[in-house]
């Protein structure tokens, strides 16, 4: 049986991960990247949050800010660090295929560091669309920031202990990060993404590659009507 991103994540823990993110992030910069497109004005919801690695930061610059994920210790961690900055974030356990919020809650949603590759299926991909749709204003948007598509069918980096295999059918890359066995994350190009919201029915949104914080990455960014 393939591993969920829970039991990678609960695996991995919150201070693994805050311990790897400074090899593979540069957190401030991508805070000046997301500043360019969230708006102080609207309530933001942060997809996947974490342990608050980018929501966090984004409150204290006055954004006004919740945060959502699947992994309780994650979200342990960020509800004791917020409280002890004297910050008020909504910090939820929830999955993005299911949503706890009420239609038209948020103006932005933002989903950072390959949250949305963990649904390995189309299906599951769609209803985390949808249900990003249905709790986004209307002209509200979504930013989702995905790695590049790998190209390269095996790649080993030792020293990080990553070890990744791509399967050109299903596009599903399985392998290890950080020595970590993960779950199947879905290899997203900008012609895939497209299709998606095409099945989606959406027709306002952008499918790029951009730099951010010194690495290449892939965005989604998506409109509701
Ligand atoms: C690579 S981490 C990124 C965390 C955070 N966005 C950041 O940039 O630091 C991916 C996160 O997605 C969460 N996640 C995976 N599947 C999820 C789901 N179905 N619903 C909500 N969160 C999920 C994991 O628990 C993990 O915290």
């Amino acid at each position: 049986m393939a591993k969920t991103p829970l039991e990678f994540y609960e695996e991995w823990t919150a201070e693994g991960m805050a311990k790897d993110e400074s090899l593979r992030r540069n957190t401030s910069q991508e805070i000046v990247y997301l500043k360019k497109y969230l708006e102080k004005d609207k309530r933001i919801l942060d997809l996947g949050c974490g342990y608050g690695r980018v929501t966090i930061p984004l409150a204290k610059e006055g954004y006004i800010i919740d945060g959502l994920d699947i992994a309780p210790s994650f979200i342990e961690k960020a509800i004791r660090d917020s409280k002890l900055m004297g910050l008020k974030i909504d910090f939820r356990v929830g999955d993005m295929r299911n949503l706890p919020y009420e239609d038209n809650s948020y103006g932005n949603i933002i989903s950072m560091w390959g949250v949305f590759v963990e649904l390995p299926t189309r299906e599951e991909q769609l209803r985390a669309i949808k249900e990003m749709q249905r709790v986004l204003i209307s002209g509200g948007f979504a930013i989702i920031d995905m790695p590049i598509e790998k190209k390269q069918m095996a790649v080993k980096t030792d020293e990080k202990g990553d070890e990744i295999f791509i399967d050109p059918e299903t596009r599903l890359v399985t392998g290890k990060i950080a020595g970590v066995e993960i779950a199947p994350l879905y290899n997203h190009n900008v012609d895939t993404l497209s299709e998606l919201m095409k099945d989606a029915g959406i027709e306002k949104f952008r499918a790029f590659n951009d730099e951010m914080g010194g690495k290449n990455r892939q965005f989604l960014i998506f409109w509701k009507r």
